[in-house]
């Protein structure tokens, strides 16, 4: 069986990460239903990504077939339980960041606060500035 990345060569690939805030606090519950949620969408549109929830505030990155990228940011963007602070990175890819994950997830729990802190407050006032390599690091074996 062909997997993403190989039929990747055929298409335009785009990527796209932005920040939002929860509405209201998500559980743990919550968290593993919406996983489960992007993961079965996400894998059926061929998309690939990463989603890091902490204090209230999502950052995700989505990534893959322009078209699919467009459809499920135009879903995310309209879901009444968060509300997007800013886009910081959209653009066309020549490779995924994450091939092999259809929704990579890392919540604050036993994650180290410091780094965290850091990447959603420069992410905050900076689009510019969004330190796109401190965010894959988090994802990192
Ligand atoms: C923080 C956050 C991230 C989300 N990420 C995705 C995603 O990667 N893929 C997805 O299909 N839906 C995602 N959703 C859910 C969508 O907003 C929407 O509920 C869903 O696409 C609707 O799918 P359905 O038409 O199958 O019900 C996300 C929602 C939130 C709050």
């Amino acid at each position: 069986m062909r997997n993403s990345t190989a039929v990747d060569d055929h298409q335009n690939l785009a990527s796209k990460t932005y920040l939002s805030k929860a509405i209201d606090v998500f559980s743990e519950h919550d968290l593993h239903q919406l996983l489960i949620h992007c993961r079965r969408n996400n894998a059926a549109a061929s998309v690939t990504g990463a989603l890091l929830y902490h204090n209230g505030y999502f950052m995700q990155l989505i990534e893959g077939p322009l078209g699919a990228i467009t459809s499920i940011y135009d879903h995310i963007q309209a879901d009444s339980r968060h509300e997007i602070l800013s886009v910081l990175f959209e653009d066309e890819i020549s490779a995924r960041f994450f091939p092999d994950w259809t929704m990579g997830y890392r919540a604050a729990a036993g994650m180290p606060f410091e780094p965290l802190d850091t990447i959603y407050e420069t992410a905050k006032v900076s689009t510019t500035r969004f330190p796109i390599n401190d965010f894959l690091l988090m994802f990192g074996e």
